[in-house]
């Protein structure tokens, strides 16, 4: 069956990258199954006529990468099962921040690159995503690194299955020393041992990633990474809301993504030069916090930070780079913030990501301002006045009952209006956004303290004791 509306509805969020061929028009299941007889049987029609596909069936999710590959990419795609399966909108997000900042040019071109621009992908993976649209997208050349066999011989099976790109990408094996791993070492150093991690303080012990990888006199534009996340299998098998596959060796590493991120930072203070940015992904969020600090003890000249957000999931991208910016960049303090974000962790198990939205409403339903929760992208709009700002910061959190006063309510023109999301990173732990609609609110300057307000709020209600402020 047909889909009734095939131009389904962008969400509310800003989910992707305004260049991200799918920001204006998302991959369309009823076009593609009819285009594609393979991927047809992987999608069925809701209730109200919306094609769908079951995002916890690998072979759905596979199907559906391989045909927009094809589709809007013209690359030839495949990995075996169990590898894991990238989704191509969330991938390009990626592609497109590295696009932004190389054309800033905050970081000025190395000349002796010339035109070609030049990248490295650290974990290509069998799936080879960012050097397949890199190169296909933007005409970028790459080295893709692995340490895996499966990983190299796929990424290798999907460059050559593409002669359109196959001259821009060279897959890499990780060697020690110029000496290939041996299968059981790999697996050794993947392993994943509680104690001798915690003994080395959670320091990455496995194969080389930049260094020793990257050969003498290399020069590159940029280095990008989807670092294994995870500390361990069980944390890595926590999404059961979809499945794109991933083994441990793709998912796991001693120490998880802040000792590999950690890693590469170490590797940079050596290789400085030799990459105008590095780049990489982020699952994380505190772990972005923790890794910012470090790049600022190392002397980095500049740090950038992103989110990709899809759907209920966040990621961020983290940039630096020892070369001199071009730019003179304005301190934080100076710049007027309009997004905000903020972690609540050891959230109670009664507590669900809903129950938490709603209890933002008779938070701010009082003296003129108004709220507007949406269930389905898991938002609040709330537009207050500026006397209702300025109670709420006088609002005791520990008095979770009393309730606010009211005041006489105000012009409309004075209101602030600001968006609410929160996301489910993983049990226990939600993520929550804030940002302002309203730039030129004459008292925008207060949005940052009643979100540390909001934030203070919540954390006394929801929070176990220990992450409670000291
Ligand atoms: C999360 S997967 C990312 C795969 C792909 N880039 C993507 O985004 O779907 C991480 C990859 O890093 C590889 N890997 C782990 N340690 C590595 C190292 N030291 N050097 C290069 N690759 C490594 C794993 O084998 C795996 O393929």
């Amino acid at each position: 069956m047909p889909s009734k509306n095939n131009k389904r509805k962008r969400p509310e969020r800003p989910t992707i990258h305004p260049r991200n061929k799918y920001a204006d028009s998302p991959p369309d299941f009823a076009l593609l199954a009819s285009l594609y007889p393979s991927f047809e049987p992987f999608v069925f029609y809701s209730r109200d006529g919306h094609p769908r596909i079951d995002w916890t069936d690998f072979n759905a999710t596979r199907e559906l990468t391989r045909v927009l590959l094809l589709h809007d990419h013209s690359l030839n795609w495949w990995i075996p099962d169990g590898q894991l399966c990238p989704t191509v909108p969330n991938r390009s997000n990626y592609i497109h921040w590295i696009e932004d900042l190389l054309s800033s040019e905050i970081i000025p071109k190395n000349q002796t690159l010339g035109d070609l621009v030049r990248g490295f992908d650290i974990g290509t993976g069998a799936n080879c995503i960012y050097p397949l649209l890199g190169s296909s997208l933007l005409g970028w050349s790459f080295v893709g690194s692995d340490i895996t066999d499966v990983a190299l011989e796929w990424a290798e099976r999907n460059v050559n299955k593409n002669p359109h790109v196959s001259q821009l990408i060279e897959i890499r094996k990780v060697t020690v020393h110029g000496v290939e791993l041996p299968a059981q070492e790999l697996s050794d150093a993947l392993a994943v041992d509680h104690e001798s991690s915690e003994v080395a303080g959670g320091r990455y012990c496995g194969p080389p990633i930049l260094l020793g990888v990257v050969r003498e006199g290399e020069k590159f534009d940029f280095c990008m990474c989807n670092p294994p996340f995870f500390e361990s299998t069980e944390e890595a098998g926590l999404n059961p809301k979809t499945s794109c596959g991933g083994t441990p060796e793709e998912m796991v590493c001693p120490g998880g993504e802040q000792a590999f991120i950690t890693r590469m930072i170490e590797d940079s203070v050596v290789l400085k030069d030799s990459f105008r940015w590095y780049t990489s992904m982020i699952g994380r969020k505190i772990n972005l916090k923790f890794l910012t600090s470090k790049l600022r003890d190392v002397g980095v000249t500049i740090v950038k930070t992103t989110e990709f957000v899809q759907g209920q999931t966040c990621r961020w991208g983290l940039a630096w780079s020892f070369l001199p910016p071009t730019k003179k960049i304005l301190p934080p303090a100076a710049v007027q913030r309009t997004n905000i974000s903020f972690m609540l962790e050891r959230v109670g198990r009664q507590f669900s990501a809903m129950h938490i939205l709603q209890s933002i409403e008779p938070l701010f339903q009082t003296n003129g301002a108004s709220c507007k929760l949406n269930a389905s992208s898991f938002t609040v709009d709330i537009t207050a006045p500026r006397l209702h700002c300025e109670d709420l910061m006088e609002y005791d959190a520990k008095c979770i009952e009393k309730p606010m006063e009211s005041k006489p309510v105000e012009k409309a023109s004075d209101n602030m209006s600001f968006q609410i999301s929160i996301f489910q990173q993983q049990p226990g732990t939600l993520l929550v956004k804030a940002s302002l609609q309203n730039k030129d609110c004459p008292f925008s300057g207060m949005f940052s303290s009643v979100i540390h307000k909001l934030e203070e709020i919540m954390r006394q209600r929801f929070c176990r004791a220990r992450d409670l402020p000291r």
